[in-house]
């Protein structure tokens, strides 16, 4: 009798029969043996046929399987150091093949493809080992992300997604009709989180949202998957101990349960371990932008010294993050930005109007914000003040105001992004393989 087992499983069954219900991947054949990569969604494995054992007709049927044919296989494990697979080091004699499917034009091949293509068999695409290490690593983050927050006394409580104002500018807003009304798509859920820590003490969102980002980069997506902690009671200083602790545990998980994934994508694991370390760098925006200065003074190169341009008051771009984080090899915490480049609601700093509570945390190896957060505007006329000031559409902030009148608290949150945090922990070059089906402004379909 054989147990019908997942691959993930198989180092529990070595010297017992089993039956797996998997996927061709890959398969050559050296005379009389077969090699055959399956896979079953939780793992791959190597099946082996020994034509004197199997037969010719099994051989033969193997041997004309195509990849992606649908197979269930069974067979006894073996114990084989040098068998690739996840894991590795495990084999199936293979005794029994019952064909669901035999394939034969399957489109994407083991060699290169474009992107593009790739993009457009998407649906596909998501078979191929590292868009699955990727995806597997993306559970991983949401999962420690959770159990991070839940093991801290936050409640998760959910933020609508149909809204009628704008939370971060008004500029990257999805508009779409509202029975007689316009609504938007939410940018965030930061503003119904501040109602909710008034009634909750501490909460967190976690779901989709939406930007209509106009621009083509590594990036930025249309519709990207934000978790937003949000405390009462807490300043700025609270806010960037707990993100630095939030971060380690995320990549400590990752570390601790994705190392096979991690290892097939090729990822540099020192730079991962370094994190998980904790004792990231906190610098301040004015000393940041003399750090730029430096740095584009030092460079010979026409093309960067015009990329890192900045002056005091203006806003990072990619450039000016990228070298940033080059300067250290952990992630770096950002503070105190300019008011001018940031959203409404943020708390100014004491005696600084020009500046506020702000952080990010740009993530190292180049890949830059992953975290934006501050500390919250607690007074009603400040706050009044800063949406004239934006000229936002007062009655539709009424109500957060009021969250300012009846019990105000310091308070602060931020937002990461769970794409951006994929892409770097993955190590890829990116942001379009770190969604299963990534929305970008020249792409919605599959
Ligand atoms: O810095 P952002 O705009 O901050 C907020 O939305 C705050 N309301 C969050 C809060 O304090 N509760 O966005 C937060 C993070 C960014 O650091 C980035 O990781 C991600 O969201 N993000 C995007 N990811 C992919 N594509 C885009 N277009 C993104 N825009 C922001
Ligand atoms: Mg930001």
């Amino acid at each position: 009798m054989a147990t019908e087992i997942r691959i993930e499983q198989i180092a529990d069954y070595v010297g017992q029969k089993v039956t797996i219900k998997g996927w061709l991947y890959a398969s050559t054949h050296k005379g009389k043996l077969m090699f055959v990569r399956l896979r079953d969604g939780s793992g791959m494995t190597q099946g082996v046929a020994f034509r004197p054992e199997v037969g010719d007709d099994l051989f033969e049927t193997l041997r004309s399987l195509g990849q992606e044919s649908s197979l269930i296989v069974t067979g006894m494990v073996r114990e084989n150091n040098r068998a690739p697979g996840i894991p590795s080091g495990y084999e199936v004699g293979i005794e029994a093949v019952e064909v669901v499917q035999s394939v034969s034009d399957y489109p994407i091949t083991p060699k290169e493809h474009g992107i593009e293509f790739l993009m457009d068999q998407r649906h596909l695409w998501l078979r191929s080992s590292q868009q699955w290490a990727i995806m597997r690593i993306r559970t991983t983050i949401k999962r420690a992300i959770m159990d991070f927050l839940d093991n801290n006394g936050f409640l998760n409580i959910d933020t609508p997604i149909i809204t009628p104002a704008a939370a971060e500018g008004t500029s990257t807003l999805f508009e779409l009709g509202y029975f007689d009304d316009k609504a938007y798509l939410a940018q965030t859920g930061q503003l119904y989180n501040e109602a909710n820590i008034m009634a909750f003490g501490k909460v967190y969102c976690f779901g989709p949202t939406f930007r209509a980002e106009k621009s083509k980069t590594r990036r930025h997506l249309t519709e990207f998957w934000m978790v937003e902690p949000e405390m009462a009671y807490f300043d700025l200083n609270d806010l960037i101990d707990f993100e630095e602790k939030f971060i380690v545990y995320i990549v400590q998980q990752v570390l601790a349960k994705r190392r096979p994934e991690l290892e097939l994508l090729e990822r540099d694991l020192a730079p991962l371990e370094r994190v998980a370390e904790g004792g990231f760098p906190r610098i301040s925006y004015d000393e940041a932008v003399e750090r730029l200065h430096a740095l584009r003074e030092a460079t010979d190169d026409p093309e960067q010294k015009e990329l890192l341009a900045i002056e005091w008051g203006d806003d990072f771009g990619s450039p000016h993050e990228t070298v940033l984080t080059q300067q250290f090899d952990k992630p770096l915490f950002v503070y105190g930005y300019p008011t001018a480049v940031k959203a409404f609601y943020m708390e100014p700093w004491p005696g600084r109007p020009e500046v506020c509570k702000s952080v990010d945390l740009l993530a190292p190896e180049g890949y830059g914000e992953i975290i934006g957060g501050s500390e919250r505007m607690s007074d009603p006329e400040v706050l009044v003040a800063a949406i004239n000031r934006h000229e936002l559409p007062l009655e539709h902030y009424q109500w957060y105001v009021d969250l300012r009148r009846y019990g105000s608290v310091p308070h602060s949150g931020f937002g990461l992004g769970l794409e951006r945090t994929v892409t770097w922990i993955c190590g890829i070059s990116h942001i379009r393989q770190a969604s299963p089906f990534p929305r970008t402004i020249n792409r919605m379909n599959p």
